[in-house]
């Protein structure tokens, strides 16, 4: 993809949002203690966002840290996220840490130098409180063997799903939300295809949509495809999968315009929005992680980097 390919609001983003392909990638999740000042802050972050070849590196902040970074404005729905209950049971759990690193690229060496700058740069600054690392999987499938990411929008469709629109504050940035999902495959795999693609609301192999009768109310799709008055709540996702032979699953990552948009999701995942349905892949997959940020315009990142408080 080349700079022209991307509208201009696409155009505002960190380069890492649209960026790809990206085989590899990692995820800081870090706290900032409060006795750290704005400045060192500042100072760790202008070293760890440093070009580095072959590796995007994007950041993204919490609402309190945004506040600290930024007392000037912010945007208008952010907020951090708070431990969700499900229907029957199910809980998402908040971990919601301060700041977030988003490393991505085609070369695993690449992105372990690009960690490596990353770590050295805020090691006396913040401390890392979930680190993961992840991959593409083959054909983009997910490690139940699903393909992730079809339905993303496309082209210019991308900036409205996943980018504050211009003239709004923060116009450019996005509302992140990241998830670790940690998967029981065995159970998963104790399913028939067919029983597997109507969790999912896909066929397996091909990778086509259930239609009609055969698309259950409590499959993936049906919780997460979603219409408010008339308009889709589109969001851009780029989830990898992660781990090795206990523990893997999906690190979940989904940008949004509008974070209401992330959370109708998760509400009717849960079976909260009282149509009665909740989401079958939960009886699979357990979150064990979640988090919102707010990852700024490349131009509002530069500000804040280079403002002084008195
Ligand atoms: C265990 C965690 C998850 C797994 C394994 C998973 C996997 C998938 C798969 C295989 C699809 C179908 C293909 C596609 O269009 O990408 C899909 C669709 C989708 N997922 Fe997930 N997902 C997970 C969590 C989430 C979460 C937490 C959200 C939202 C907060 C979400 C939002 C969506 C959306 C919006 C779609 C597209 C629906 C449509 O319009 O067809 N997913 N997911």
């Amino acid at each position: 993809m080349t700079v022209s390919d991307l509208t201009p609001l696409m155009a505002m983003a960190q380069s890492a949002l649209y960026a790809e392909p990206n085989r590899h990638a990692h995820y800081l999740e870090c706290t900032w203690p409060v006795d750290q000042p704005v400045s060192a802050l500042q100072e760790a972050l202008q070293h760890a966002l440093q070009p580095c070849a072959g590796v995007h590196i994007a950041v993204a902040f919490s609402l309190t840290t945004w506040q600290r970074l930024n007392p000037n404005w912010q945007p208008a729905s952010l907020r951090e996220f708070v431990t969700l209950q499900g229907v029957n049971g199910e809980t998402m759990p908040s971990t919601q840490a301060d700041v977030w690193f988003w490393l991505h690229g085609d070369d695993r060496g690449d992105v372990m130098a690009g960690v490596l700058q990353v770590h050295h740069a805020i090691r006396d600054v913040l401390l890392t409180q979930r680190e993961v690392s992840g991959f593409k999987n083959r054909e983009a499938r997910d490690l139940t063997g699903f393909v992730d990411g079809t339905a993303n929008p496309k082209l210019d469709k991308r900036g409205d799903a996943a980018q504050i629109p211009i003239g709004q504050e923060g116009a450019g940035g996005s509302y992140v939300l990241t998830q670790q999902w940690r998967h029981r495959l065995s159970a998963f795999q104790q399913l028939t295809e067919d029983e597997q693609a109507q969790v999912i609301g896909r066929t397996k192999q091909d990778n086509i949509e259930l239609t009609g009768d055969a698309m259950p109310p409590t499959s993936h799709v049906s919780r997460t495809d979603v219409k408010l008055d008339g308009v889709a709540q589109k969001i851009w996702r780029r989830s990898t999968p992660y781990g090795g032979a206990e523990d893997h699953g999906l690190y979940f990552i989904g940008f949004a315009c509008e974070l209401n948009r992330l959370d109708i999701q998760l509400q009717r995942m849960l079976g909260n929005t009282g149509d009665g349905y909740s989401d079958h892949l939960m009886r699979y997959s357990q979150a064990v992680s979640g988090a919102y940020w707010f990852m700024p315009a490349q131009v509002d990142l530069n500000a804040i980097l280079s403002q002084s408080f008195v």
